[in-house]
C-alpha cells in the first residue's frame, strides 16, 4: 500500500536517527496531508539515542506536530560496538538548525515496546513502517514478538548498497554497518520490503539548482529544509571529493507518496553479519516473489517535485 493508492491519510510509523535526511524525510512525511505519522522512534545511529530523540521532537515542534509522540529505543546496536556519523551530520546530529530544547518530553515507554503494542493491536498486513536508520528497534521487537511481522504490511527501508557498493566502508552502507545483525533479522523476517539503497539515493542528490529551486519558495518550512540540506552538503563536500548529499532518507517518504517515478526489481536481501571486510555488506538475490523489492532507479525531477509542491502548498 503506498499514500497514492488510498482515499484517507496512510497511518505510518517511522523509526529514525535523526540525523539531517532523517529530518528532512520527517519534514515532508508531516507535510503531506497524504500521510499520517501516528508515532516515531528513535534510535541509536547517527548521533547517540539522547540527540537522535531530541532532534525528532525538534523536527515534530518546528512542524507544528508536537503531538506526534516521539519514543526512544535501544541506545545501542545488537551485537556490535556502536559507531556514529557526525561527521556527515555535526555534533548535533542536525547541523544547519539552531538547536533548542523542545516543549514535548518524550513519550512514555520504550519504543521497542510501543512497536510492539500497535503492532500487536493492528489488523493483519495494515501498518506501513519506514526505518531510516540502524534496524536496531525493529529487530528488537522481532525478537520479542515474532507475530508483529505479519501486521506491517509494507516496510520501506533506507538501507544497503548493491551496484554502489558502500558509504562507510568500500562494501557497507551506514544504516546497515552500525547494525548488520539487526538489518538481518529484519530481511530475514520475510516481510514485504521496499528497500531504497546508495543504488538510487546516490542518483537523487541536494544540487545547487535544486536547493536554489526550494529557497525560492517563500515560508518557514522551505528555509528550514533549504538550511538543513545545504549544512548537509557543506558536510558532505568535504568528506566526499566535493560531491552535494545525496537524499537517503527523503526517498523513503517520497517512493510512498510518489511510487509511480521509482523502479523497482523483485528481490531477496541478505546481510554478511561474518567479521571482516564485507560485514555490513548487502547481498542482493532476484526473486520473483520477493519479499523484498530493491529500488534501482528514480527521477531526481519529479522526486524534487513532490517536495516542492509541499512547500508551496506550506507557504
Ligand atoms: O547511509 C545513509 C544512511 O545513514 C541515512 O539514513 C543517514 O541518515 C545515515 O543514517
Ligand atoms: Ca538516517
Amino acid at each position: 500500500m503506498t499514500a497514492s493508492s488510498r482515499s484517507g491519510p496512510l497511518p505510518l510509523i517511522i523509526d529514525c536517527d535523526p540525523g539531517i535526511d532523517d529530518a528532512v524525510m520527517l519534514m515532508i512525511a508531516l507535510m503531506s496531508p497524504k500521510l499520517e505519522v501516528g508515532a516515531i522512534t528513535a534510535v541509536a545511529g547517527n548521533v547517540p539515542l539522547r540527540l537522535t530523540s531530541r532532534n525528532a521532537r525538534m523536527i515534530c515542534e518546528r512542524m507544528g506536530r508536537p503531538d506526534v509522540p516521539v519514543y526512544a529505543g535501544c541506545p545501542r546496536p545488537i551485537l556490535r560496538k556502536p559507531v556514529t556519523a557526525e561527521d556527515f551530520h555535526g555534533e548535533s546530529g542536525i547541523e544547519g538548525i539552531e538547536i533548542f530544547q523542545p516543549k514535548a518530553p518524550l513519550a512514555s515507554g520504550h519504543a521497542v515496546s510501543e512497536l510492539i503494542a500497535r503492532l500487536c493491536a493492528a489488523k493483519p498486513a495494515s501498518q506501513t513502517v519506514i526505518l531510516s536508520g540502524p534496524m536496531t528497534n525493529l529487530a528488537a521487537a522481532l525478537v520479542m514478538a515474532p507475530e508483529i511481522a505479519a501486521k506491517i504490511g509494507h516496510l520501506v527501508v533506507m538501507a544497503g548498497g548493491d551496484q554502489i557498493g558502500g558509504n562507510i566502508t568500500p562494501f557497507a552502507e551506514f544504516n546497515v554497518f552500525a547494525d548488520p545483525h539487526a538489518a538481518a533479522i529484519v530481511f530475514d523476517a520475510g516481510i514485504r520490503t521496499t528497500v531504497l539503497s546508495l543504488d538510487v539515493t546516490h542518483t537523487v542528490r541536494a544540487e545547487a539548482g535544486r536547493l536554489a529551486a526550494l529557497a525560492s519558495i517563500p515560508g518557514t518550512e522551505a528555509k528550514m529544509m533549504v538550511d538543513l540540506l545545504a549544512a548537509g552538503n557543506k558536510l558532505e563536500a568535504r568528506w566526499k571529493n566535493g560531491q552535494m548529499a545525496p537524499m537517503h532518507d527523503p526517498s523513503t517518504v517520497v517512493y510512498l507518496l510518489a511510487p509511480e517515478i521509482f523502479e523497482v526489481k523483485p528481490c531477496r536481501v541478505s546481510v554478511v553479519t561474518r567479521p571482516g571486510a564485507q560485514f555490513g555488506r548487502t547481498r542482493v538475490k532476484d526473486a520473483r516473489r520477493g519479499p523484498h523489492s530493491w529500488v534501482t532507479a528514480a527521477d531526481a525531477d519529479a522526486f524534487f517535485g513532490v517536495i516542492e509542491d509541499l512547500l508551496k502548498a506550506r507557504a
